[in-house]
């Protein structure tokens, strides 16, 4: 953790809720807002327990929290099924035949499902799983394209007490065996291909590549998506057409206990190995149906587009789970936003009637870089509410995000989470919240964040200091699975009796959250979460190299790009051919994410007396070509020389 925070920004612009807005939210005005959080404030047990009885329980939880620090359990002794509640609950009414799923895929394919259409789906895929030998507990790994398919494998684990590990379509077969193996998946799941960016990427081929190593995987499920030609492994591959049509569609949900795994999902962090992101099954859905219903105002007659890869936390909580849980309508698309053309996300909008658009700021700032002429191309006024997700969103994004896209109209939700947290944490409610372009606003009802020091102490308004979540949260991830001490020393050993997030942030004197980014050793590109040292042991396993330090530096558009420092085995000389290796190293090794933007050949890295690399003054010079902070720990001043003069 870095010593010292500053914060510079000071935005001042205001944007209250409009009237018609207001009036039709679903929590309206200022006064409602401010009561939900001093009710939730004082007694956060009950406000979460009243979300909780909007879901359908089988059976009814004793306690609301039990809490053993670090270690949470929420709603403890209850029982419910995730699916059912995503599904068989709404088929006894007027969304029983109501669309859950408009799907477009990247090559123009289009597909919708009624809620009676997914359950049965999900059902039938249950009982494929079944017949392959899953069961309670068992780990599914799921490495699809954006596909329905993919909200149905999910769906079918969640159905028998499967416990779902869904890996980025867009991870390499190395970091796909990681992941396979850590998790101890069962069975796979994957399709022949997905199309990006009018290509195919060749997912069973990865997957048979990283299979190679998993000999846990006894089956492979296969999905037809792109006809494309692939190996095939009589004894293990099934495809999916074929197991779903000798599948019955009946398979009752199983009632499974509040705290049973849901799933795991691997994220990075600032050691090497990713952590698998431990989530159950009533604090997490509880969490997340409340926020999607709140701070995405869902009603029934709304189209919710989160733009997010399923592959991540958003795509899990946002795209699948908690508008389902709501019943709401919700749109995938498979593929790359400017494909064929920058209009595509503006032409689905309109096409769909699209109400509620949840996206990214890194794609925000791509699209003002592309201009005002793609969007306005189409039909937009179907859009009442725009929100944002993944890093800072700088307030000239913010503006542009809501004169262009919500034409002055549309209120911004900019939410602040982490796949740790399973659901939103510090977010305005846009019937209810006076907006300040750039910050998240406040904590949702219920969640005690804080900016403090070192040592747990808040940091008096305007001053930087250390996100924290003081109480436990019904979402909150419960463990690193397999890895409880890295959990606690990873999340709640860095400042005394809170939930470390990694983020720096201020507080306003308003109370308005200002989130600053990390700081540990994780960057975000595109919003992609990159830890530094994955990155590094990956170019350090490379035969031609001795060191390497990552840092990120500031990129207009992906918010922060890859700049990789390289020292290389003595007998071998730098060239910009070695450079071009390197970084397709990376691509290959963990994923087209992680590809560095530049690879700096250096003699030495400058490091502490300790030995520590000096990732700051890294960052310094990667940045700008200066270093300006303290240098006194330093143990070669002439490194510095050197980095400087290799300019
Ligand atoms: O640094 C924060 C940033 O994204 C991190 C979490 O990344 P990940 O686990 O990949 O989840 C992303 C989607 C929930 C946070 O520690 N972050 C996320 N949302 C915001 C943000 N930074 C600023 N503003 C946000 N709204």
């Amino acid at each position: 953790m870095s010593a010292e925070i500053e914060s510079y920004s000071t935005e001042r612009q205001i944007f209250k809720p409009g009237r018609n807005f207001q009036k039709r939210a679903i929590i309206s005005g200022p006064q409602s807002w401010d009561a939900a959080i001093r009710k939730a404030e004082k007694n956060p047990e009950a406000f979460w327990e009243t979300a909780a009885r909007e879901l359908l329980w089988r059976k009814p939880w004793k306690k609301a929290l039990q809490w053993k620090p670090p270690f949470a359990r929420w709603f403890v002794g209850g029982k419910l099924n995730v699916s059912e509640n995503c599904l068989d609950r709404h088929l006894d009414g007027p969304r029983r035949h109501k669309v859950a799923v408009f799907w477009e895929g990247e090559n123009g394919e289009r597909r919708s499902y009624t809620y009676w259409q997914l359950h049965r789906e999900t059902a039938r895929f249950a009982n494929v799983l079944k017949s392959l030998g899953v069961a309670k507990g068992d780990c599914v790994a799921i490495y699809l394209p954006t596909i329905p398919e993919l909200a149905v494998a999910m769906l079918a684990a969640s159905r028998i007490g499967a416990v779902h590990n869904v890996i980025f379509g867009g991870f390499s077969a190395e970091a796909l065996k990681e992941r396979i193996l850590d998790a101890k998946a069962k069975v796979l799941v994957t399709a022949d291909g997905g199309f990006r960016k009018g290509a195919v990427v060749a997912l069973k081929a990865c997957a048979d590549e990283a299979l190679k190593s998993c000999p846990g995987v006894a089956k492979v499920v296969v999905v037809k998506r792109c006809g494309t030609e692939v190996a095939w492994e009589p004894r293990r591959d099934v495809w999916w057409h074929e197991a779903m049509a000798a599948a019955g569609a009946s398979c009752p949900p199983e009632a499974l206990d509040s705290e049973h795994p849901l799933f795991i999902l691997y994220t990075s962090g600032s050691t090497g190995k990713p952590k698998g992101i431990l989530h159950t099954t009533g604090g997490y859905l509880t969490q997340v149906a409340l926020t999607t219903k709140w701070i995405f105002d869902l009603k029934d007659a709304d189209v919710f587009w989160c733009t997010a890869d399923i592959g991540w936390i958003t795509g899990h909580s946002y795209v699948v789970y908690g508008p389902l849980a709501n019943g709401a309508t919700l749109l995938m698309y498979e593929g790359a936003p400017l494909h064929p053309q920058p209009d595509r996300f503006w032409q689905i909008v309109e096409r769909y009637g699209v109400t509620v658009f949840y996206t990214a700021p890194t794609a925000i700032r791509m699209f003002i870089r592309l201009g005002e002429k793609w969007p306005a191309r189409h039909d937009l006024s179907s859009l009442r509410l725009l929100g944002t997700v993944g890093e800072p969103i700088n307030p000239e994004a913010w503006r542009w995000y809501h004169r262009v896209i919500g034409a002055g109209r549309c209120p911004v939700v900019d939410t602040w989470w982490q796949t740790e947290t399973g659901g939103i944490m510090i977010s305005p409610l846009p019937g209810a919240t006076a907006l300040k372009p750039g910050s998240a606003s406040r904590p949702f009802p219920g969640i005690s964040a804080d900016v403090v020091d070192r040592d747990g102490v808040p940091v008096p308004a305007g001053q930087g200091g250390y996100l924290v979540v003081k109480r436990p949260w019904p979402g909150m991830l419960r463990t690193i699975h397999g890895d409880p001490e890295r959990y606690k020393s990873q999340y709640w050993s860095q400042i005394p009796g809170a939930y470390f997030t990694g983020d720096g942030a201020r507080k306003d004197k308003d109370g308005y959250f200002w989130i600053m980014g990390r700081i540990d050793d994780v960057i975000k590109v595109s919003g992609h979460r990159l830890g530094t040292a994955e990155i590094e042991s990956t170019l350090v396993a490379h035969a031609q190299v001795a060191e390497a330090a990552v840092v990120g530096r500031p990129d207009d558009v992906t918010g922060e790009s890859i700049v990789a420092f390289v020292t290389l085995q003595s007998e071998y000389h730098p060239d910009a051919k070695l450079g071009e290796t390197l970084k397709e190293y990376v691509a290959k090794n963990i994923g087209a994410i992680a590809r560095p933007a530049e690879v700096r050949f250096t003699e030495a890295l400058p490091k502490t007396r300790s030995g520590k690399i000096m990732r700051r003054l890294l960052r310094e010079i990667a940045s700008n070509g200066q270093v300006k902070g303290d240098v006194t720990t330093l143990e070669d001043f002439s490194v510095l020389a050197r980095l400087r003069e290799e300019e």
